[in-house]
């Protein structure tokens, strides 16, 4: 406020609710769409942020929350908040930086980023971006099990601590917004990057990837679309990875305790921010029952609609250890690269400090669903 009275403005919007309106008038429909778009309808989207809105608040007085403790510790990972970057693929499409400005970003704010397997950069080049900064890696489950060994074996070697295998994308969904546009951003290599740099994807095309972006496409898809991944899997990534995995895109309590029962770390109660199966259940709608089926056997992380620090509180009062912060950053990516996504992100920790300590609370653990009343 007081940078404000003496004229200094934010760079873009501080409202997080109105950044995909100010990101729409930014970008080209293609990257915009790529971003902001979801399966079918968008009927998931919707019911993602309408389940937020079905949860309140219920504010307590003269609790002494005037100094707060956000920290916490997820998987033997120490962070300044329960909040970590969600893996977003391919964001060249947004950015020339990319997830070389994401990893800046999140490092300068002491904040895990999560590698996408469908990286514009190198997992190596991200690392270093990363400084000493957390990192874990989200796998999508490659087809050949050689390819998924190295890329586990690299990750590893760059420092990544966590494995996160998303599950519900084994092929891509129906996605109009995408298909109208047929995958224009692509095509024409939004920005300076290509989509993909990674030398383990590009490796046989007859062209340089910059000069067939479609080819280097085209090689890339059938990669990840498996067909064959099933819970008896699972051993073999354990036997790849030697620190915690993570199974992301849970929605079936169910699943959570078969997660739990398989020996998973952890789990990311998600529905990939509505992009995969349209009129699939809001993720949060799911989060309660979800953490009482497995207790503390497994750590229960969240995503799909977080936008503001309330949010965030609702999520872990609803039982998520953390939650993973998805378009917002982005959004910021797409404002201004590595200043964008840090103005995004500091933002979104300050709101969540501010709204911890205005509804009587000193750290994150001290929520719960007493913390909340159904609106
Ligand atoms: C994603 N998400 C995603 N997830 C993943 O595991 N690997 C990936 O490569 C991607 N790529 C990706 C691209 C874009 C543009 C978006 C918006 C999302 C899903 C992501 O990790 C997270 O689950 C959702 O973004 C959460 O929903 P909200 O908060 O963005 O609505």
């Amino acid at each position: 406020y007081l940078n404000g009275l003496g004229g200094q403005l934010p760079p873009f919007t501080t409202d997080f609710t109105a950044l995909e309106d100010s990101v729409r008038e930014r970008l080209e429909p293609g990257p915009f769409r790529y971003v902001a778009g979801s399966a079918g309808s968008g009927a998931t989207a919707r019911a993602n942020r309408a389940a937020f809105d079905a949860w309140r608040l219920v504010p307590r007085m003269l609790r002494d929350a005037t100094v707060r403790d956000l920290r916490t510790t997820v998987l033997g990972t120490d962070m300044p908040a329960p909040v970590l970057l969600a893996p977003i693929g391919v964001q060249s499409i947004i950015h020339p930086d990319g997830e070389l400005a994401t990893a800046r970003a999140a490092a300068a704010l002491g904040v895990p980023t999560v590698l996408s397997t469908a990286s514009s950069h190198t997992i190596e080049d991200v690392a270093a971006a990363s400084g000493d900064g957390p990192r874990w890696y989200q796998l999508y489950w490659p087809n050949d099990d050689e390819v998924c060994v190295s890329i586990l074996n690299r990750a590893k070697a760059a420092g990544f601590t966590t494995l996160v295998v998303t599950l519900d994308t084994w092929t891509l969904a129906w996605r109009p917004h995408d298909l109208d546009l047929s995958y224009l951003p692509f095509v024409r290599g939004v920005g300076t990057a290509i989509p993909f740099s990674d030398p383990a994807f590009l490796a046989g095309l007859e062209k340089s990837p910059e000069e067939d972006l479609i080819s280097a496409v085209l090689r890339w898809v059938p990669m990840f679309t498996g067909t064959d991944r099933s819970w008896d899997r699972l051993p073999f990534l354990r036997d790849h990875w030697d620190g915690p995995i993570v199974l992301k895109g849970i929605q079936h309590p169910d699943d959570a305790r078969r997660a739990a029962a398989a020996g998973m770390d952890g789990i990311v109660v998600s529905n990939h921010g509505g992009r995969q199966v349209d009129g699939a259940v809001a993720s949060l709608e799911m989060l309660p029952e979800i953490a009482a089926a497995v207790g503390d056997r497994t750590e229960v992380l969240f995503d799909s609609g977080v936008r503001t620090g309330s949010d965030v509180l609702k999520a872990l009062a609803l039982g998520a250890k953390a939650v993973l912060l998805g378009r917002p950053y982005a959004y910021g990516l797409a404002h201004g690269g590595e200043d964008g996504v840090r103005h995004v992100l500091s933002g979104l920790l300050a709101d969540l400090d501010l709204t911890l300590g205005l509804s009587g609370h000193r750290s994150p653990a001290e929520l719960s669903p007493e913390s909340l009343r159904r609106a």
